[in-house]
């Protein structure tokens, strides 16, 4: 058998809505073409994202029944203490009501204007936190991880080389951190090699930086190591969680994605010093430390669900149909970011639409068809999302890459919604010189995406 089948069976369900072409048009016309202003009621498949999107199983259901809210002490929080203690090893765990927060308080604590925080791709929420701290993110992923068709197994593998000269041209004393994510996101979802993370932390250990992973998706990017690398294809995915943590010093969790739940995250970390710090912050942002932010039950849930996900026979049916989705792609031509990462397929705007120009969008282009012809919700990470413009001239100056991001929500869509979405985008493939470019109508003074309203060039 090529691809696994659903490694689980249905017990609820929830109905979608169909609607018809000519209501899509309509919305999406109301929407200011803007693909965040429709009512997610209206949308058949949503691949917006795979984060808080999961559905979670029976187990984690009757796991929230068993919540208990005190305000301090729950016995949920120390099952899920002690869960996150065994897969991630770290000594101190605080909890956060999605991952964002655990970033903000680690670079809080850690961080002053001037610093540098290296990482193979920041996530846009980590370079924000970064940022926001007056310090500069900045990505050393190796070169191999910027080409959409180079085939390297481990794409979002840290350079050592740049990482090094980042050390070196600012100083340690400036280089408060340095993170990895995994898999990287911002890259394509892909995995990061056991090989490079005992790189990354002897380097980290040379010159005495901590070494954090962003660790949102860990569970799938040991299942790519299981898959590719060398040495692991015996050992259970647990073992490898448990030897790749062990090489880092802590991590900024968003449970939203391997937690299998709808809210909830943490930051663990081995230092006393900072954990106190971190933990008041904690109590005056977000909660007493044993809920930081979240209901006993909401704790349950992720201590079930980081068991949940470390499923091998989950695992392999997860990486695989999101790999089955690109290959239906592939196999016709359709221009995607190879090889197929772990949450997310990855189309190439820019050779899929090569007549529109960045400056009229293509990746949303591509997006606002998909929605209005077939009710997928797909996302645009290209120029109406990253695009800078130049303070002098004031024109758009177009990131590299032109990109749409079909993200697969866990164990919520089958095989068969997967060959809807491929039969649609191929379909678009077919007849893809009639779709026209957009321009801006209204745009906020950042973060544009989110409210811009758009209209189609005449
Ligand atoms: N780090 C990575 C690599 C992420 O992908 C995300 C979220 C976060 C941190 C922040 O976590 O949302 O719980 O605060 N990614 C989502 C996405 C939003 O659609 O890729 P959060």
């Amino acid at each position: 058998m090529r691809f696994p089948a659903e490694p689980f069976r249905i017990k609820v369900v929830e109905p979608l809505k169909i609607t018809s072409e000519q209501e899509r048009e309509r919305l999406i016309k109301e929407a200011g073409y803007n693909i965040f202003m429709i009512p997610a009621e209206s949308i058949y498949i949503d691949l917006l994202t795979d984060s808080g999107t999961s559905a979670m199983s029976d187990n984690q259901w009757a796991g929230l029944m068993l919540g208990d809210e005190s305000y301090a002490g729950s016995k949920n929080y120390f099952h899920f203490e002690e869960t996150v203690r065994q897969i991630f090893g770290f000594k101190n765990i605080i909890p956060t009501h999605q991952g964002r927060v655990a970033e903000n308080l680690l670079f809080s604590n850690i961080l002053k204007p001037g610093d540098v925080v290296p990482n193979n791709i920041h996530f846009d929420t980590t370079r924000a936190n970064v940022e926001y701290h007056q310090a500069q993110a900045l990505d050393c992923v190796i070169d191999e991880g910027l080409d959409p068709q180079n085939p390297h197994p481990f794409k979002g593998n840290m350079d050592l080389n740049k990482l090094e000269k980042v050390i070196q041209q600012y100083g340690k004393e400036h280089v408060p951190v340095i993170m990895l994510t995994i898999t990287n996101n911002s890259g394509g979802g892909q995995p990061v090699s056991m090989q490079n993370i005992k790189e990354v932390s002897a380097l980290a250990k040379k010159y005495q930086i901590p070494f954090f992973f962003d660790a949102c998706r860990f569970a799938e990017n040991c299942y790519f190591i299981k898959e590719w690398e060398e040495g692991y294809q015996n050992k259970s995915i647990l073992e490898i969680a448990q030897e790749m943590f062990s090489y880092a010093d802590g991590c900024t969790m968003s449970a939203k994605k391997d937690g299998l739940v709808n809210i909830g995250g943490f930051l663990a970390l081995n230092d006393d010093d900072w954990a106190q710090h971190i933990t008041n912050m904690l109590i005056l942002i977000e909660g007493f430390k044993t809920y930081g932010g979240l209901a006993g039950r909401d704790l349950e849930s992720i201590a079930r669900g980081l068991k949940e996900v470390l499923d091998e026979n989950y695992l392999r049916f997860r990486i695989n149909q999101t790999r089955y989705l690109g290959e239906m792609l592939d196999e016709q031509g359709i221009p995607i970011v190879k090889p197929v990462g772990g949450h997310a397929v990855y189309i190439d705007a820019k050779q899929f639409l090569p007549h529109i120009p960045p400056e009229q969008f293509p990746g949303h282009a591509l997006v606002v068809e998909l929605y209005k012809r077939y009710g997928i919700r797909a996302v645009e990470i290209g120029s109406l999302m990253m695009a800078k413009n130049d303070p002098q001239t004031g024109k758009m100056i177009p990131p590299k890459l032109e990109l749409v991001r079909l993200a697969i929500p866990r164990r919520v869509y089958t095989n068969m919604h997967m060959q809807y979405v491929a039969e649609a985008i191929i379909n678009i493939y077919q007849d893809r010189e009639k779709l026209k470019g957009f321009e801006i109508e209204y745009e906020p003074e950042f973060l544009r995406h989110f409210t811009a309203r758009l209209k189609p060039v005449q």
